[in-house]
């Protein structure tokens, strides 16, 4: 005969079922019902037995038994409603769910600095009258090159690592990755009338990887070309830009450079933001940070456009995103924005802003 937990002596069917209502708990119920009904229970082998019998015997032996089954069964179910009941109750009464405790914290997405390097750059310009412009990814040779004063044998193409996307002697809409966001000043100047002021944020690719050079990354690009611009407001805009994006006024120089879309063209230094001019690792002790190449748009990017420089002058610039972001957080290594570790992308920016 079956034994069962809780149970060493196989149950007797009228000790089970007079027991019934008194059992304290589910887990004692599931034992009677497992010590009786279950698969070696006392009344289930009893079943199994029946065959061994006399034919005379077997009939009223089975009547009884099964009619046994069905009493504990019944028994057993009425006993369990009863205790699920009582369980409900319990716990109604003990358990309280407290609606006013905060919600577990979820980790909620940043924008990448990159992005809010963008933002802010675009933010600063923005302030200054500039509105975004747009070039492609995939140029052709003409518009990154050609247009801007960079005729196919001149020599600062090398310069540029280019990714060309097509044979070097088909010359003819040879299409190119944009090595500079340059591309959108002449896309600007083939479409829109001027006064104009113009900003390009976005990617640029080159063939150069290493510490300080990735094969992708980003510039921003302005251009303002209305009557009577000077190198002068050239100078006031820029410094006004840094003063917007770095959130505080440090000194700022220009330095004679040559870039082939702008004549005359300059770099623009800036006091170094970690030392304030007295000389650090970041500007190897220069006092003084390069931050961007700038000049007179080129007569021949002007013609470009239609426009004489007598009468419609200009002034573009151009700046590394990258740069501009490692300065302004403090980030000391360029490969940080690429290579996706939280640890480093949880440091910056806000969460990103629902659209309205
Ligand atoms: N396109 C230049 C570069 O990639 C940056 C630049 C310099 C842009 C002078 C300009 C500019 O518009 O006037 O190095």
């Amino acid at each position: 005969m079956g034994r069962v937990k809780g149970y060493t002596q196989p149950m007797d069917f009228a000790q089970a079922l007079q027991s019934i209502p008194a059992l304290p708990s589910l887990a004692a119920l599931e034992d009677l019902r497992v010590a009786t009904l279950g698969l070696n229970g006392t009344l289930t082998l009893q079943l199994k037995e029946l065959g061994a019998l006399p034919p005379a015997e077997r009939k009223a032996k089975g009547a009884e038994l099964n009619q046994q089954k069905q009493q504990l069964a019944e028994a057993i179910a009425a006993r369990k409603a009863v205790l699920e009941a009582a369980e409900l109750e319990r716990r109604l009464a003990t358990e309280r769910v407290d609606i006013t405790l905060p919600a577990p914290a979820q980790p909620v997405g940043k924008l990448h600095p990159l992005t809010v390097a963008k933002e802010e750059i675009a933010a600063a310009l923005k302030t200054l009258g500039f509105v975004h412009a747009y070039g492609p990814e995939l140029e052709t040779d003409d518009y990154n090159f050609t247009k801007l004063n960079l005729p196919h044998h001149h020599p600062a193409r090398q310069d540029q690592d280019t990714f060309y996307l097509t044979p070097w002697t088909a010359l003819k809409d040879k299409y190119v990755l944009r090595t500079q966001t340059s591309n959108v000043q002449v896309r600007s100047l083939e479409t829109v009338a001027p006064p104009f002021r113009v900003m390009g944020i976005g990617r640029v690719f080159r063939r150069d990887y290493d510490l300080t050079h990735t094969p992708q990354f980003h510039q921003v690009e302005g251009m303002m070309v209305e009557e009577g611009t000077t190198f002068a407001h050239m100078a006031g805009v820029l410094s006004e830009f840094l003063r917007l994006f770095f959130g505080q006024q440090l000194k700022t120089r220009l330095r004679p450079h040559y870039f082939p879309f702008t004549e005359p063209s300059a770099e623009l230094d800036m006091q170094c933001l970690f030392c304030k001019g007295g000389g650090c690792k970041v500007c190897k002790n220069t006092g003084w940070l390069e931050l961007l190449g700038c000049g007179m748009v080129h007569r021949n990017v002007l013609a470009v456009g239609g426009l004489n420089p007598e009468t419609t002058p200009g002034f573009a610039f151009g700046a590394g995103v990258e740069r501009l972001a490692m300065l302004k957080y403090g980030v000391p290594d360029l490969r940080l924005f690429y290579e996706s570790h939280g640890q480093f992308l949880r440091q910056f920016g806000q969460a990103p802003v629902a659209a309205a």
